[in-house]
């Protein structure tokens, strides 16, 4: 048992927890900038290896259209290339594009030894057949870990290339040292790129783990049992502080702009430092749990700077991952695939 880790004081010692709760102790922060941060310095190693080694791992992002969410996200990403020393490809049809075109495109990039990751930025237009895009793209370059092999490969746990934001969220609670076996998980929310790969993870970690979602019935007390709660249900501050209990850590996937003034105000009531931010802006970035959470539970990513730093962050593993897999294969590897 780790003495250093606040989560696992319940076990230690319940009244200590009980003590805290009543002195109002605030949440650890679970820092996403700090472990991308360290990720980064690891994965900068491991490229400048590859380039001794003549592989210079690479992705190919395409975007179509004009959304401007997804040109941030995407120039995000080809950013993060570029830091670690990786090439990267740019693809931006016209959001008027043919899913033939996008299929011809996805095939020539499976095709291209250079390439390693292929990245096709969601959501993509409603006359593009996505599923069938998503389809097409290699499961040895999917790096968004959306491909049906992928996803089959993470059921049967073996290895495979994993969705971003749940793996991101795996390597927050590890490197926080927060105990995984034997907890009791919940995730809210069952999408296929959050909710239903986190509850995989968590399950081959040995949690004992509960989906939940919207429909479901007694979320606050579904909610009251998590030792671990994966908030991704994308609804500003849905999960109310006092469905937490004060031993849990939570990891909030919730990245919800919140531009309503009676809204902010309701949020932010006991932060009017961030009030006083989106009066001046308009906007503020609200997380689906509720922000005075972090006086409810033990621990706690915060919105923005915990989860979101870790999707391109995983999405750069994602891509070295997957250039040696496919290019070093019968080499000997360093301590390639683990994470
Ligand atoms: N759009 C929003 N998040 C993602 C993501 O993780 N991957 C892709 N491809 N598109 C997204």
């Amino acid at each position: 048992m780790r003495l250093n880790s606040r989560v696992e004081r319940p076990q230690i010692a319940e009244p200590l927890v009980a003590l805290c709760y009543a002195f109002r102790m605030t949440a650890r922060i679970l820092d996403g900038i700090k472990i991308r941060d360290e990720i980064f310095a690891e994965l900068k190693q491991e490229v400048a290896q590859l380039a001794a080694q003549g592989v210079r791992p690479g992705l190919a992002a395409v975007l179509v259209g004009e959304n401007p969410a997804s040109q941030l996200y995407v120039k995000s990403k080809v950013a993060a290339c570029e830091q670690l020393g990786m090439a990267s490809w740019l693809h931006t049809p016209r959001a008027d594009v043919s899913t033939d075109y996008l299929l011809q495109l996805v095939d020539d990039l499976n095709r291209d030894d250079n390439v390693d990751g292929i990245l096709v930025q969601l959501p993509l237009p409603a006359r593009v057949d996505s599923k069938r895009i998503l389809e097409a793209v290699s499961p040895t370059k999917d790096v968004d870990g959306f491909h049906p092999v992928n996803m089959g490969m993470l059921v049967s746990n073996r290895p495979g290339l994993v969705a971003c934001t749940p793996a991101g969220c795996m390597e927050i609670l590890r490197r926080n040292h927060i105990a995984i076996e034997g907890a009791n998980a919940v995730v809210l929310g069952r999408s296929d790129i959050v909710g239903k790969p986190m509850a995989l993870l968590l399950l081959h970690a040995n949690a004992t783990v509960t989906i939940c979602h919207s429909k479901s019935r007694d979320l606050p007390e579904i909610i009251r049992r998590a030792d671990i709660l994966v908030a991704a249900i994308g609804r500003a501050g849905f999960v109310h502080p006092d469905w937490i209990k004060a031993s849990a850590s939570v990891i909030d996937v919730g990245t919800n702009k919140v531009t309503d003034r009676a809204q902010a105000e309701q949020l932010l009531l006991n932060f009017p430092q961030r009030l006083e931010k989106f009066l001046a802006k308009g906007s503020v970035l609200i997380g689906d749990v509720h922000p005075d959470a972090v006086n409810t539970a033990a621990a706690l990513t915060p919105v923005p700077g915990g989860v979101g730093p870790m999707t391109i962050t995983m999405l750069m593993n994602n891509t070295v991952k997957a250039a040696k897999l496919r290019r070093l294969s019968g080499k000997s590897q360093p301590a390639a695939a683990a994470r």
